[in-house]
């Protein structure tokens, strides 16, 4: 949600912060803008719209300058215009903000501001925090560096920002808290800045993840950070692992597609040295010293949000069905305001691919005060849930850029079964030739979901038939029943179809009176032990002239001539289903949504990470 960039160096600052905007476009593309030291001093471009807008906007200007910030904006204080756009400058032009997050007492601040004199061309938050900036500078006689930290020390809310001055073109000073931020430190004393890696990555692997409360000043090729209080801090410099390839189409129309392809190897990834079926061995390393804890928890509590939540809708019937702990899955934002029952011994479960989504943190800070232990189950490495949490496994599902999730939802699916096996097992809740069966048959998933990509021009086919229904139904029993919410939610997100996901048998009790010839229902009709149930279903909508798409096992000979159309699938057991019954569902979404003419990748109001509430 909003992207920031920055750099200051030897480099054109213009084109590494427009490159690294396209790169964090994901995060937010209402607005997009940069400031830079041209030679006419502080000046801000900015545009409503996406990256291109502003580079358009900036063909035949002079952009020569070493130092640079931009950022794409999610809207959230102010409708989407160039008004609003960031940077902003200062009342008096002396320095320039761009911002990520919800100051919350702006308003406070603005008066006292009005009162002063100040006015403000727009309706941001973040124009706010800038005069407020400044006025301390102004007023206070210390330095910039001074004035940002006296400010933020008033601020209540969530910050990413950074801050240029027109007297010192050596000089970015950031600081967050809430938003993420990550420094990359480039070569000959040049730096980087931005809301993740993706921007830094083909300059430098090492970076600095920016902790909540403190400030980074780069001056002169230096780097110090510190806290709000002012204490020093020594940063630390991690090395990502992440290739530019992982972050670029490869070929691909948009990166959801890929994404979808890519999940054979993501997969494998997130299986990669915790399973192995031939010794019948499953660890997951990183919850070593708290597997004993979690197989003997009386309850597990797993939050998430949006897809992340659909994932742990999944592990909540595997956890249940083969360790035997009772699971509560909750959305983290009605979880953080409901004054939660916490007792000891239950461990909480934070499901989040960007791990920043801000209710999914608060729900955590939550539980934490409570006792609970908190385990994460991460994409992003060195993400603010995944240091917030006290064990964890990363998904290694490799950047999702796509704003819908597709590889980071089969990547937690995958995580958690291992998660809920190695409980299982632990607590004998599992036979052997079960517990054996499974771990071979996760083994297989890669090649049976390169199996069902083979139909892609199958489904891309029933895409084209049912491009412009108004509305879907996604009906599934079981562990499919989420796979039928997610299902309908990629739908929505990138089509913008409504689409509703249901288990099957509640179909009777209300969305039955929806069906008639117009109304398309994908149900999930995999041959386990409610097939006969959710079959019975199929009648109930056929009797009403509903069109049915059905995902079948393949060999399946009785569903064909039932409904209007099949997608096979291979048999898996039911328990590992979902990684599969998932696949043709995001390719349905997709290919309807190409075929409506959407930006697939970047769909229409939604942001890839939320870190705001
Ligand atoms: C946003 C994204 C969704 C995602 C959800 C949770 O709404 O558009 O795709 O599922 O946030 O994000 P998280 O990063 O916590 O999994």
């Amino acid at each position: 949600m909003c992207g920031i960039v920055a750099y200051v160096g030897h480099r054109e600052a213009c084109p590494v912060v427009i490159k690294g905007l396209k790169r964090l476009e994901y995060r937010g593309y209402d607005s997009a803008g940069v400031a830079l030291m041209n030679g006419h001093g502080l000046k801000v471009y900015k545009k409503k719209g996406k990256v291109v807008a502003l580079e358009r906007e900036l063909e035949g200007k002079e952009t020569h300058s070493t130092i640079g910030m931009g950022h794409t904006r999610w809207a959230t204080h102010g409708e989407p215009n160039d008004v609003n756009a960031h940077p902003h400058y200062s009342f008096h032009r002396k320095l320039a903000i761009i911002h990520n997050g919800i100051i919350e007492n702006y308003a406070a601040i603005k008066q006292a501001l009005l009162k002063k004199g100040h006015t403000f061309t727009s309706e941001t938050d973040t124009e706010v925090l800038g005069q407020f900036i400044e006025d301390i500078w102004e007023n206070n006689g210390g330095t910039l560096e001074d004035a940002v930290r006296l400010a933020l020390q008033e601020v209540v809310g969530a910050y990413a920002i950074v801050v240029m001055s027109e007297t010192d073109s050596t000089q970015l000073i950031a600081a967050r808290k809430g938003s993420p931020l990550v420094i990359g430190v480039g070569e000959e004393n040049e730096f980087f800045l931005a809301s993740d890696a993706t921007p830094i990555v083909e300059y430098t692997k090492d970076v600095i993840y920016l902790n909540d409360y403190e400030i980074a000043v780069i001056k002169e090729g230096d780097l110090k950070i510190v806290n709000l209080d002012n204490t020093t801090t020594t940063p630390y410099v991690h090395k990502i692992e992440m290739e530019l390839a992982a972050i670029e189409k490869g070929g691909y129309d948009h990166f959801m597609l890929k994404e979808i392809f890519e999940q054979p190897r993501s997969i494998a990834d997130s299986m990669r040295g915790r399973v192995q079926a031939d010794a019948g061995i499953l660890q997951l390393g990183g919850l070593r010293d708290y597997m004993d804890k979690l197989a003997r928890s009386e309850r597990i509590v797993i939050i998430g949000c949006g897809t992340s939540w659909h994932a742990g809708l999944v592990a909540e019937y595997i956890f249940e069905e083969l360790a035997r702990i009772p699971v509560e899955v909750e959305y983290a934002s009605e979880f953080r305001y409901r004054n939660p029952i916490i007792k000891e011994g239950d461990i909480v479960i934070a499901i989040s691919q960007s791990g920043e989504t801000a209710d999914t943190l608060a729900a955590i800070e939550l539980a934490k005060s409570k006792g609970a232990t908190i385990f994460g189950v991460c994409n992003v490495v060195g993400s603010s849930i995944a240091r917030a949490t006290d064990a964890g496994a990363y998904t290694h599902a490799g950047p999702e850029i796509g704003v819908a999730s597709t590889k980071a939802f089969t990547a937690q699916v995958t995580v958690l079964t291992i998660m809920a096996l190695e409980a299982a097992q632990r607590k004998g809740t599992i036979s052997e030739s079960l517990f054996r069966q499974l771990l071979v048959e996760l083994e297989s998933i890669p090649a049976k979901v390169e199996m069902v990509l083979q139909a892609a021009d199958k489904i891309k086919e029933i895409a084209y038939i049912f491009t412009y229904a108004r509305n879907f139904i996604y009906l599934g029993r079981g562990l499919n029943f989420p796979v039928a919410l997610e299902g309908a939610l990629k739908l929505k997100e990138i089509s913008y179809i409504h689409a509703e996901g249901y288990p099957a048998a509640e179909m009777k009790h209300g969305p039955i009176a929806l069906i008639d010839e117009d109304m398309p229902v994908v149900v999930i009709a995999t041959k386990d032990s409610s097939y006969e149930k959710v079959v019975s279903n199929i009648q109930e909508v056929k009797a009403r002239k509903g069109r049915v798409i059905a995902i079948t096992t393949e060999g399946d000979t009785d569903l064909p001539g039932m409904v209007d159309f099949t997608i096979e699938i291979p048999k898996v057991h039911s328990m590992l289903m979902p990684l599969i019954s998932a696949i043709p569902l995001q390719l349905l979404a997709y290919y309807i949504a190409v075929m409506r003419g959407r930006n697939v990748d970047q769909p229409r109001n939604l942001a890839k990470s939320v870190t705001v509430e």
